[in-house]
């Protein structure tokens, strides 16, 4: 994208991931529903700086689902599991969003089904099935051992393929049993999934975030998996059927599809977006994994920067349903979660590109303890799935309003000074931090698309400067101790401070020679247009 040409609507706002499960249970069985949703619509954006701004939600899977994958197995792709709601409330969600501004993403599942799925027991019903090449079918092995050494996503459950008795063969499955993987080799496959999108976007979604993609596209001869060559994803067919998605999402306008990329290798990654026809936007893990370390995230984004075409479009997220929550796994000490929570919301809210913010990261949230017998995921990831804690637990009951029932999950232990409630009424919150840092990124046009450039300052900061019809300079301290900013090159003397992480820190011109940042503080400075920066 050019300077001047406008940015799209989801290169400009924050896109906030619901956990539909996690969010708000309005109809009290203790699981979250789209009711729920709607009725916190306003928290996220009311169209005013009460609330988070956000430009889109990003719904994880809410379709007719047995649960084995707590609805990344799906069993009907177009219709809402009642224990979520009705197809009404989905239609009602939309325009409510709407009505406020706000996009809807959805979550498309392309890679496998249910094992509950119509498709699959028809498959699976015998070998002379009309869709039995629908899934990935293989006779055992000389042995009678699986066909290939693939292992499945989940370390638990081990060989990514399960014997089926009847029918004498193994199917694979990336993920769980219950998620059998289709057959992306097979067009009508490829045709079938092609029209669930058409479905959803005919029903008004904005866009869609695609899981596992990087998953659709596999060694069609099935070869086994060798040290550093994966034959079981990121296949290069990959790139044709991408493109072929996008051209479905292109008979719309103005939608979006950004992808579950878990790469770890960003020539990799870029190689989904930097065609111009494929992704709008790639979740990139090599970020989303790296130490809490000034050095460390300079040099990624520095890569990705010379890696990405100038016109491929960064994503940043540092939170997800699938992984620790950051004020757990970046905490040095108790009191540096919280912290490091607003520097990382900091962070991906500044840099060049679009923001994903998980709910419940704007309270700076940390993993849920669960204790053995309330365990249900298989890959250990309840913890960072835990309820949203919207009112105070010794005021509304151990739901901490997210429910009234028992929660499907435990709330966190913090959660009577850390839910909604009461951050809301604290200026110094989390929450209230975000909330400045969202507007003051909606306001400025510079924050959303201006050019990014880094600086060079003391060690453990990591400092840029973004510039378009203003400049702002940003500076985050990594370490739990105070570091004076120390600007490198010919840097400004002077700014105006915006907006500090660390509550006691006043707004107004600072001294940027003088400036000492305050343990795990990030700030965004404005500097004058006059007298450009170099690093
Ligand atoms: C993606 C999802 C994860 C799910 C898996 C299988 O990685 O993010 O939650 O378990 O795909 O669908």
């Amino acid at each position: 994208m050019s300077e001047t040409e406008l940015a799209a609507w989801w290169q400009r706002g924050v896109i906030y991931q619901i956990y539909p499960r996690s969010f708000a249970d309005a109809n009290g069985d203790g699981v979250g529903d789209l009711r729920g949703v709607i009725e916190h619509l306003d928290y996220l954006n009311d169209g005013t700086d009460r609330s988070l701004g956000v430009a889109a939600i990003w719904l994880s899977p809410f379709y007719r689902s047995p649960m084995a994958d707590f609805g990344y197995d799906i069993s009907d792709y177009t219709d809402v599991d009642p224990l979520f709601g009705t197809m009404e409330d989905f239609d009602r969600l939309i325009g409510e969003a709407q009505r406020r501004g706000i996009r809807v993403i959805v979550d498309w599942v392309p890679n496998h089904t249910s094992d509950q799925h119509p498709w699959f027991t028809e498959s699976a019903s015998s070998r002379e099935s009309a869709k039995r090449d629908w899934y990935v079918w293989r006779d055992p092995a000389p042995d009678g051992g699986p066909p290939n050494n693939w292992q499945s996503a989940f370390a638990a459950v081990g060989s990514a393929w399960t014997f089926h008795e009847a029918t004498g063969q193994y199917y694979l499955h990336s993920f769980m049993p219950q998620q059998p993987d289709l057959n992306w080799d097979n067009p009508e496959v490829e045709a079938a999934m092609h029209e669930v999108l058409r479905f959803w976007l005919n029903r008004g979604v904005d866009g869609f975030r695609i899981d596992a993609i990087y998953r659709l596209a596999k060694d069609p001869e099935l070869r086994d998996n060798e040290l550093g060559i994966r034959h079981d994803e990121d296949w290069p067919t990959i790139h044709q059927r991408l493109r072929k998605i996008r051209a479905v999402i292109d008979e719309y306008e103005n939608r979006v599809i950004v992808g579950e990329v878990y790469l770890l290798d960003l020539r990799r990654l870029v190689e989904y977006i930097n065609t111009g026809d494929e992704l709008h936007l790639a979740h990139n893990f090599v970020f989303f994994h790296l130490p809490w370390q000034a050095a460390a995230f300079r040099a990624s984004v520095q890569e990705f920067t010379e890696l990405a075409k100038q016109s491929a479009w960064p994503a940043w997220f540092l939170e997800n349903h699938d992984h620790s929550r950051v004020a757990t796994r970046y905490a040095a000490a108790p009191e540096s979660g919280q912290r490091r929570a607003r520097t990382a919301a900091m962070l991906i809210c500044t840099l060049r590109g679009t923001p994903f913010m998980y709910y419940g990261e704007e309270l700076g949230l940390p993993d849920a303890h669960i204790p053995p017998d309330r365990v249900v995921d298989v890959d250990g990831r309840d913890p960072e799935r835990s309820p949203m804690p919207w009112r105070r637990p010794s005021l509304d009951g151990p739901g901490a309003g997210f429910t009234t029932a028992e929660p499907w999950l435990p709330v966190i232990t913090g959660a009577e000074s850390l839910c909604v409630e009461s951050q809301q009424q604290d200026p110094r919150s989390t929450l209230a931090f975000v909330r400045k840092l969202t507007h003051l990124r909606s306001r400025e046009p510079t924050l959303q698309s201006g050019t990014l450039r880094l600086f060079d300052a003391a060690a453990d900061v990591f400092c840029y400067e973004r510039e378009l019809d203003r400049r702002f300079l940003i500076a985050l301290n990594f370490s739990s101790h105070r570091v004076p900013l120390a600007l490198g090159g010919d840097a400004p003397s002077s700014a105006f401070l915006e907006l500090s992480t660390h509550p006691g820190r006043e707004h107004g011109a600072v001294d940027l020679q003088d400036l000492v940042l305050e343990p795990d503080e990030g700030l965004i400075l404005r500097l004058s247009k006059a007298g450009a920066a170099r690093s």
